[in-house]
């Protein structure tokens, strides 16, 4: 039984073998209708639920899918239905969740949340983003970057605005497969220095600054995020507004990175906000496949859980 929780918990071959899983079934079906199963099923006979303590859309509907792809059976049930809204604890939720299902995707407020239902559960957990990391959707992300550049060992990621859990795992991504990532983000704003200090001991090649203007320069992919992330109190938003506005990627920004640089935004985006509708539209973004990639990679992340 293997967990799902953070990329850094990997190695870079079992991150490859994941992805090269994902990119095989992602052409296998070329051809297939969206609820069309897989021709294998190796999920047969397997129940999987999906907790939600925030709102999803695209984790949701990819996961769902992916599941009933392989052959497995799926449902979604959001934590405040459950007695985990009423005080249960997260341990003897997990305790009594492994009796019924085979495995578990949970999206949990906080990162502790995550690793208590991991600690006690006896099937696989998969993180689907807690304040801290989203593995899923930077494994969607790399997919949809090599698709269209290459090894990512070999290219320069640019990440603009708010070093948000997003950002963590991009951190973890590079200091496991290798590349270089630049993120520039006002000093208030950075990573946890629990990220960069692991990054320093990955000799992996991450680099903060404050200037948009620098991080983008000769980067292959440039890459925001909303400048509210869901964990982050309404309160907040004036001020990070105020804060974010200078990371605008716009057009301008966009011209400084490498010719024929990406666009890549998890979604959902803020639409000029922290990206404009030219650079959001253009052909450089990729955000649409980055979405659809997530079914792929996390097949390829459940295959691995319950090792297929
Ligand atoms: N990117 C992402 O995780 O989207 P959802 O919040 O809609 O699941």
């Amino acid at each position: 039984m293997s967990h799902f929780l953070d990329l850094k918990d990997f190695t870079k071959p079992q991150l490859r073998k994941m992805l090269s899983e994902a990119a095989s079934r992602k052409k296998a079906r070329a051809k297939f209708a969206k609820g069309e199963p897989d021709k294998d099923q190796p999920l047969k006979g397997k129940a999987i639920a999906l907790i939600f303590e925030r709102p999803s859309t695209r984790t949701r509907f990819s996961f769902e899918m992916g599941i009933r792809q392989l052959g497995g059976e799926v449902f979604t049930v959001s934590g405040a239905e459950m007695q985990l809204g009423r005080g249960e604890t997260v341990a003897d939720t997990a305790r009594v969740v492994s009796r019924y299902v085979d495995g578990v995707m949970i999206r949990s407020k906080a990162h502790e949340t995550l690793m208590e239902f991991a600690g006690a559960a006896t099937i696989p957990v998969i993180n689907g983003l807690t304040n801290e990391t989203h593995p899923c959707q930077v494994m969607a992300d790399v997919l949809t970057l090599e698709e269209n550049k290459g090894d990512v060992s070999k290219l320069k990621t640019a990440w603009i605005g708010d070093g948000n859990n997003v950002c963590g795992s991009w951190i973890e991504a590079v200091g496991v497969l290798g590349g270089a990532l630049r993120i520039a983000t006002p000093q208030i704003l950075r990573p946890h220095p629990e990220f960069l200090q692991w990054a320093e001991q990955m000799k992996a090649d991450v680099q903060v600054m404050t200037s948009a203007v620098e991080a983008v320069a000769g980067a292959d992919c440039v890459v925001a995020d909303t400048w509210l992330s869901m964990h982050d109190p309404e309160e907040e938003k004036t001020r990070r507004h105020n804060l974010l506005r200078p990371y605008q990627v716009n057009e301008a920004l966009m011209a400084r990175a490498a010719k024929g640089a990406l666009f890549m935004h998890c979604l959902p985006a803020h639409r000029n906000e922290e990206v404009t509708d030219g650079v959001f539209d253009s052909a450089q973004s990729v955000v649409f496949d980055e979405a659809e990639n997530r079914v792929h990679t996390q097949k390829a992340i459940l295959l691995h859980c319950f090792g297929k």
